[in-house]
C-alpha cells in the first residue's frame, strides 16, 4: 500500500472512531437500549458493540470496498484487494466497564497488510483522546506526539494486566504475584486497548496478557512501538484469528516482563 493510500485510511479511521465513540456514549444515556447479556463469564456484550461495529464497517467498506474485515462482534468480510488490507476492528473494548458506566474503555481500529500492522487508532471517548500511528511515523494523541516513559525503576514502575476465562487463573494469579515481588505496581483497567494507549503515552509503563485477541492488541501494539516502546510479535503463525500472548513495554522494563510471563 503507497503512503496516500494509508493516509486516506489513517484520516478514515480518526473520523469514524470519533463517529463510533459519539455512537456508543449515547447508548450509556439510556440504559434500556444497552440490553446487556453475558457471551460467557464475565464476558460481557451490549447492543452498542454490534450497532458501533455496524457504523464502522459500513463506513470504511464504504470508502473501501476492495478491504477485508475482521470485527470483535461480526467476524470476518473478504476484500478482493491486491495486497491483502485487513481492517481489524474491535468497536467496544472494556465492554464490562462500558456497561456499568465505567469510563474505561474505548474504540480500536487497526489496519493489516500483508501480514503487518500499518496504522492503529484508538478512541478513549470518554476522555476525548484520539491515538494514532502508522507504520514509521511516529504515535500521536490529539494531534500531539507522544513517546514511552523513561521509567527504568522497577519500583516507579506501574504495568496493566489483562485477565479473562480464556487462560487459567493460577496463570493471572502467578503474574501478579511475581510482578508484585519485583516491586512493580500492578493495575487492571479492564480494556486491554486503552491500556497499550496509556503505555504508549507514558502514564503507564507496560501492559502485559496471556491471550488476546488481534482486535484487542494490534492498533496499541503499534501505538507503542511507533512511542518508542517495545512489544512482542504478536502477529505470528494464525494470531490474527486466534490470538496470542501480548507484552508491551518501556525497552527498560520489556526483558522484565517477558521474563515474568516465561516464569523466568
Ligand atoms: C476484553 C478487554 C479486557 C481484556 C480481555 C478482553 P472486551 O475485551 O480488553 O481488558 O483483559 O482479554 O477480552 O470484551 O472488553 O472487548
Ligand atoms: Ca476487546
Amino acid at each position: 500500500m503507497n503512503p496516500p493510500e494509508l493516509a486516506q485510511r489513517l484520516h478514515a479511521a480518526e473520523a469514524v472512531s470519533r463517529d463510533a465513540g459519539r455512537l456508543a456514549t449515547r447508548y450509556l444515556a439510556d440504559p434500556d437500549a444497552l440490553e446487556v447479556t453475558l457471551k460467557g463469564a464475565q464476558d460481557v456484550l451490549t447492543a452498542a458493540d454490534g450497532a458501533v461495529e455496524r457504523l464502522i464497517v459500513a463506513t470504511l467498506r464504504a470508502a473501501f470496498p476492495r478491504d477485508a474485515f475482521l470485527g470483535e462482534e461480526g467476524g470476518r468480510v473478504n476484500g478482493g484487494g491486491p495486497d491483502d488490507a485487513c481492517w481489524v476492528i474491535d468497536p467496544i473494548d472494556g465492554t464490562a466497564n462500558f456497561a456499568r458506566g465505567l469510563p474505561h474503555w474505548c474504540v480500536s481500529i487497526a489496519l493489516v497488510v500483508a501480514g503487518r500492522t500499518e496504522l492503529g487508532v484508538i478512541y478513549d471517548a470518554g476522555a476525548d483522546l484520539l491515538y494514532a500511528a502508522t507504520r514509521g511515523a511516529g504515535a500521536w494523541r490529539n494531534g500531539e506526539r507522544v513517546s514511552v516513559s523513561t521509567t527504568t525503576d522497577l519500583a516507579r514502575a506501574t504495568v496493566d494486566v489483562g485477565y479473562s476465562s480464556r487462560t487459567p487463573v493460577e496463570a493471572f494469579g502467578d503474574l501478579v504475584t511475581v510482578l508484585l515481588r519485583r516491586g512493580i505496581n500492578v493495575t487492571q483497567c479492564g480494556s486491554a486497548a486503552l491500556g497499550l494507549a496509556r503505555v504508549a503515552d507514558g502514564r503507564l509503563d507496560g501492559y502485559a496478557e496471556r491471550h488476546l485477541f488481534a482486535w484487542d492488541a494490534l492498533a496499541g501494539l503499534l501505538l507503542v512501538e511507533e512511542a518508542g516502546g517495545c512489544a512482542n510479535a504478536f502477529l505470528t503463525g494464525d494470531a490474527l484469528t486466534a490470538g496470542n500472548e501480548t507484552i508491551a513495554a518501556t525497552p527498560a522494563l520489556y526483558a522484565v516482563l517477558v521474563d515474568t510471563l516465561a516464569g523466568r
